[in-house]
């Protein structure tokens, strides 16, 4: 009980752990929140301060996602479910207390959750990300698509533990995509590329 509560606070700690603000304060002297759709995240650092640290940021809050799956096995703590201590990460992502509780849409992170736990899941829903992306030129769309097709991957796949977490993590990005969603049906999402600061 007490090892489940630590490694949930470690694992939303990491979560919290504001990649976006980081690289941009210190490279960019930026706010990224301030700019582009406000977001912390990945996309909005791509779009707000261009490709090289659209890359940092995204890997980092991947990582992130992967590093907290990883710390039960890190500790040797056998009998902790990981994918319970993985979703607290992308809770961290989305509500960091390093960073006024206002972070990311929790894409990149619960991409990382998924990673750590089964890289061949990873791969399936990295590719329809890359293929809905190509298609449909939105990220929040291809975000939301991927996490339905996490959801159909994992159910044929009879994953069933992981297709819970992929449930929730999707209902978390929807959620999270409610601003997108509305300027998607009003057209006024933004599709890439986007235009240069
Ligand atoms: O990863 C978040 C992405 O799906 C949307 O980000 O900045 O376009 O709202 P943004």
């Amino acid at each position: 009980m007490w090892t489940y509560l630590i490694l949930i606070i470690f694992s939303y700690l990491i979560g919290s752990i504001p990649s976006g603000l980081i690289v941009g304060k210190l490279f960019y002297q930026t706010d990224i929140r301030e700019h582009g759709s406000g977001n912390l995240g990945g996309t909005n650092t791509f779009r707000v301060l261009g490709k090289k640290a659209g890359v940092v940021v995204t890997l980092a809050d991947l990582l992130k996602g992967t590093l907290a799956v990883s710390l039960p096995a890190i500790f040797s703590l056998t009998e902790i479910n990981p994918l319970i201590i993985g979703i607290f990460a992308v809770i961290g992502h989305m509500y960091p207390i390093f960073a006024n509780f206002r972070g990311g849409k929790a894409v990149a992170t619960s991409g990382g959750l998924i990673l750590g736990i089964t890289p061949l899941v990873f791969l399936i829903i990295l590719g329809s990300f890359l293929i809905t992306l190509l298609i449909t030129k939105y990220v929040s769309l291809s975000s939301m698509i991927t996490g339905i097709l996490g959801i159909i991957t994992t159910v044929i796949l009879q994953e069933y533990q992981l297709l819970i977490v992929i449930v929730i993590l999707t209902v978390f990005i929807f959620y999270r995509h409610r601003a997108n969603i509305k300027r998607i049906i009003n057209k006024t999402e933004p599709k890439i590329p986007w235009p240069k600061r």
